[in-house]
């Protein structure tokens, strides 16, 4: 039993429009929906948890995706916060062994045999995460202005989502983090923070998080590359 966390309570500062981003229209529809298919898509999947912000005015009220049941949860001030009010709303059905799915709502271009890919490999070891590796030569500066520093890139990788944990160490890691006054800026570094060592699992890299208005084009244009290869 896999069921899908997917945090939608931002305000997407960065993106900067009146909108949030994840109801950015996307060839006609809401950046989410798309979001959504592409999980609902993977045979795996038995189910949806939406976490929204309190007041969100934009959701349509999908109670299903391709058949598959649609939950809601309201979320926090930190993705953190969302995520955990999402995995702890989640029906009794999920177990506290089973594993869970979380995916950023605004990752819409995640590729469906990826998300398969990756329920197989980390569904084998104790949980893992889509991830790619670093291909830019990276510098380190500390005043932002000179290079100080080549950074040796050969083990460095970029974390993306969706990344799967169990239920209930993933509820442990990230109340534990809270309760510490840690953000973890992902699901695998509060498990990390926990003692884990979560399996980076190679997903494309077009799995990009819309996080700019510039990314929009860029996503729209890569969704409709993906549905003439999948059709
Ligand atoms: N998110 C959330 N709850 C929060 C913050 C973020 O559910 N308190 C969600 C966002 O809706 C998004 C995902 O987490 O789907 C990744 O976050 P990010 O890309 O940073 O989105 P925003 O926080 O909305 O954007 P910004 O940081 O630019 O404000
Ligand atoms: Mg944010």
């Amino acid at each position: 039993m896999i069921w899908a966390v997917v945090p939608a309570a931002g305000s997407g500062r960065r993106f900067g429009a009146e909108l949030p981003k994840q109801y950015a229209l996307i060839d006609g529809r809401p950046l989410l929906r798309w979001t959504l298919e592409r999980l609902a898509a993977v045979p795996q999947l038995s189910g949806l948890m939406v976490v929204l912000a309190a007041d969100d005015p934009h959701w349509p009220g999908w109670d299903a995706i391709s058949g598959k049941p649609l939950l809601t949860a309201i979320g926090g001030a930190e993705r953190a916060d969302s995520v955990l009010s999402g995995l702890r709303a989640l029906p009794a059905v999920v177990g506290d062994n089973d594993f869970v799915l979380v995916h950023d709502a605004a990752r819409p271009c995640v590729r469906p045999d990826d998300i398969e890919r990756l329920t197989r490999l980390a569904g084998a070891a104790d949980g893992g995460l889509l991830a790619a590796p670093v291909r830019d030569t990276l510098k380190r500066s500390t005043d932002g202005r000179a290079v100080e520093q080549t950074v040796p890139r050969s083990e460095l990788w970029r974390a993306l989502t969706p990344q799967m944990f169990r239920r209930g160490a993933l509820v442990r890691a990230l109340e534990g983090a809270i309760a510490q006054d840690r953000q973890p800026t992902d699901e695998a570094q509060a498990i990390e923070w926990a003692g884990g060592r979560p399996l980076l699992v190679e997903g494309a890299e077009d799995n990009l998080k819309v996080t700019t208005a510039r990314d929009l084009a860029l996503a729209e244009w890569l969704l409709g590359e993906a549905v003439k290869r999948e059709r």
